[in-house]
């Protein structure tokens, strides 16, 4: 049985201020949770906030990007080891948000994950398809593709280091997301693809988390579903009793 994973991804929201008043808005709310993990993905510099503001509890903290290299003339980027020391024990890597506006590829993709790995951060790689793709009928060939590259050369790996996040780009930010079954589908085909690449027992206990338009409302059906283990929250994690009330579905 896998555990349930909630991500609050904060984008390009809440300086340290706000980060601080909404984490002390959150922790009462979400006390009495005990069956889902929880992890905010503040941007880099509310960091040090989140941080001191979670201390106590288990709550998770990650970061919304990073640079495959330990340190070095990189103007602008952020090293692995430097979100060890900022508190992240993840990094969500490959954001279709990143990929689309930022160049990122599948082999920044894949430079990426091995380096979270290696300094023991749980990679958040996110995968999806557009809307030009899937009329196309591609997605499949579009997530298996950016599947493979994403984890090429890595043989072995601790489940706990990967959560793996299918954000279909047209559901992101739309309002509409993907149905429970149409997601299902593809987290089913995505976990067949890490068979691929892994022993059973590991591929069984890696979480696939669904990501575009999740709300309070509309959580519940998509958790029902077997393959989905938990969701990647944008514009409705940025409400602290909003996102408490998704977690809380998730937990029961
Ligand atoms: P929305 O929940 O705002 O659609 O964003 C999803 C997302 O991109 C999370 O990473």
């Amino acid at each position: 049985m896998r555990r349930r994973v909630l991500i609050g991804n904060w984008k390009m929201h809440k300086p340290a201020r706000e980060a601080r008043a909404y984490v002390n808005e959150f922790l009462p709310l979400i006390q009495h949770i005990s069956n889902v993990d929880i992890i905010l993905a503040p941007p880099f510099t509310s960091l040090h906030v989140v941080k001191e503001a979670i201390k106590d509890t288990t709550i998770g903290l990650a970061s919304q990007n990073m640079h495959w290299n330990p340190h070095g003339a990189f103007t602008g980027e952020i090293s692995p080891a430097m979100l060890c020391d900022s508190g992240c024990q993840a990094a969500i890597i490959g954001h279709s948000e990143r990929r689309q506006l930022s160049h990122e590829d599948d082999n920044k993709v894949n430079r990426k994950v091995k380096a979270a790995i290696a300094h023991h951060l749980t990679a958040i790689m996110c995968v999806g398809e557009t809307q030009k793709d899937r009329d196309a009928g591609k997605t499949s060939d579009v997530l298996s593709h950016q599947l493979i590259e994403g984890l090429s050369g890595i043989d072995t790996i601790d489940t706990t280091q990967l959560i793996l996040a299918y954000e279909p780009i047209w559901a992101i930010g739309s309002g509409t997301p993907a149905t429970p079954t149409q997601a299902n589908r593809v987290h089913a085909e995505l976990r067949k693809l890490l068979g691929t690449l892994f022993p059973a027992s590991t591929t069984e206990s890696i979480r696939i988390i669904y990501g575009g338009s999740i709300t309070a409302e509309n959580i519940q059906p998509l958790l029902a579903m077997p393959h989905i283990d938990g969701g990647l929250v944008g514009g409705a994690c940025l409400n602290p009793q909003n996102f408490a009330t998704i977690v809380d579905t998730a937990d029961n």
